[in-house]
């Protein structure tokens, strides 16, 4: 069976076929066109402009993922099965370009089409080409720049959300303190790049609190992390010397209270899988110290986290979900489908 996925919650617009037999998920095209350089100057997406971006660029994203799957791009039908689209959580005006282009794509080729939850498509990434090794209960730590969500997954769809931010997400957090320093953006990746140039074996004498690590739930915030750079920076002359000190730092906090939160409730609910999910999940300290607190705190547990092209936006992920919502026949029709920019999983 093949999945064409679309996604275009935020400002990435991306299109994926995908091809999936029982448990064997594999990716035929993955196209993704960032507006990261369009946004850059601003410091952050502008729904307005990330929406007229979304015009121009989805079509021709469209049409090359389906070349680069080897399928006619004037007509798809009889040779993808399903389409499915990310229709929210996420930028309202963005969305509507996703899903309205899906809705016409569907109508056109006589094919069903399926809604995923922008988060769910994040969690499915993990799927892609090696969905026979997850096993159930699994553990899901999502975080992105909207989320930052502990997910009990007991089985395909079924979810609890065990813990999520009170205040800022983590991708967010490290975005608002790229700014703050103004080392670039997008903020993630910046801060990891600093944070590498920081000689660990000297002491930086800079301690950021962990929030909510002792709590007794498994809810994270991190808006006060933010706060307190702030007001270091503002008392130290010389902080613009001593920003890789900082990141390293700043990345630290955030890195000790997701994996010791994820550990916690891997224990408490006796995951047989442990998962990253998220734009944040690109973030290789988070990534290794969370693997090697499964290694070392959950004997026998998995670990997993998406490759490198399925962490941040992309529609293998959205095509992925599609895809076993397909097997599950949860599929719909084109008038169904509408836009819910507050979409809860
Ligand atoms: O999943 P995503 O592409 O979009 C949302 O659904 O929000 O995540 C984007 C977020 C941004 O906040 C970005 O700074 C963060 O993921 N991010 C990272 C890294 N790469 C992207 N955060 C930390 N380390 C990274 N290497
Ligand atoms: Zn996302």
């Amino acid at each position: 069976m093949k999945i064409l996925g679309i996604e275009t919650s935020c400002d990435e617009t991306a299109a994926s076929v995908v091809h999936g037999e029982g448990n064997d998920l594999r990716v035929l095209s993955n196209t993704v066109s960032s507006q990261i350089e369009v946004h850059k100057k601003y410091g952050g997406v502008i729904p307005e402009v990330a929406a007229r971006q979304h015009v121009l660029n989805m079509l021709p994203v469209v049409n090359e993922s389906l070349e680069e799957a080897g399928i006619k791009k004037d007509n798809a039908s009889g040779e993808v099965d399903a389409i499915a689209v990310a229709n929210g959580p996420g930028l309202v005006t963005s969305l509507i370009v996703g899903v309205e282009t899906a809705k016409s794509l569907a109508l056109t080729w006589g094919l069903p089409l399926i809604g995923i939850n922008h988060i769910e498509g994040h969690i499915y990434s993990n799927f892609l080409e090696r969905a026979e090794d997850i096993e159930f209960p699994a553990l899901i730590l999502t975080v992105s720049g909207g989320h930052t969500m502990l997910i009990l997954m007991r089985d395909h769809f079924d979810y609890e959300v065990l813990g999520e931010t009170r205040d800022d997400a983590a991708g967010e957090a490290f975005d608002k303190a790229a700014q703050l320093l103004d080392i670039g953006y997008p903020g993630g990746p910046a801060v990891s790049r600093q944070a590498e140039k920081f000689q660990q074996q000297t002491s930086s004498g800079i301690e950021f609190p962990r929030p909510m690590l002792k709590n007794n739930d498994f809810d994270f915030s991190f808006s006060g992390l933010k706060t307190s750079l702030l007001y270091k920076i503002e008392k130290d002359p010389e902080w613009k010397e001593r920003i890789p000190a900082y990141c390293y730092e700043f990345q630290k906090a955030i890195v000790e209270v997701l994996s010791r939160k994820t550990i916690k409730a891997a224990l408490d609910k006796k995951v047989k899988t442990v998962m990253l999910a998220g734009g944040v999940s690109a973030n290789s300290e988070l990534k290794e110290q969370l693997k090697k607190e499964v290694s070392e705190k959950l004997s026998g547990v998995k670990f997993f986290s998406p490759n490198g092209e399925y962490t941040t936006d992309n529609a293998a992920m959205i095509a992925a979900a599609g895809y076993y919502r397909t097997l599950e026949g949860q599929v719909s029709d084109w008038k169904n489908i509408t836009v819910n920019c507050n979409a809860e999983l």
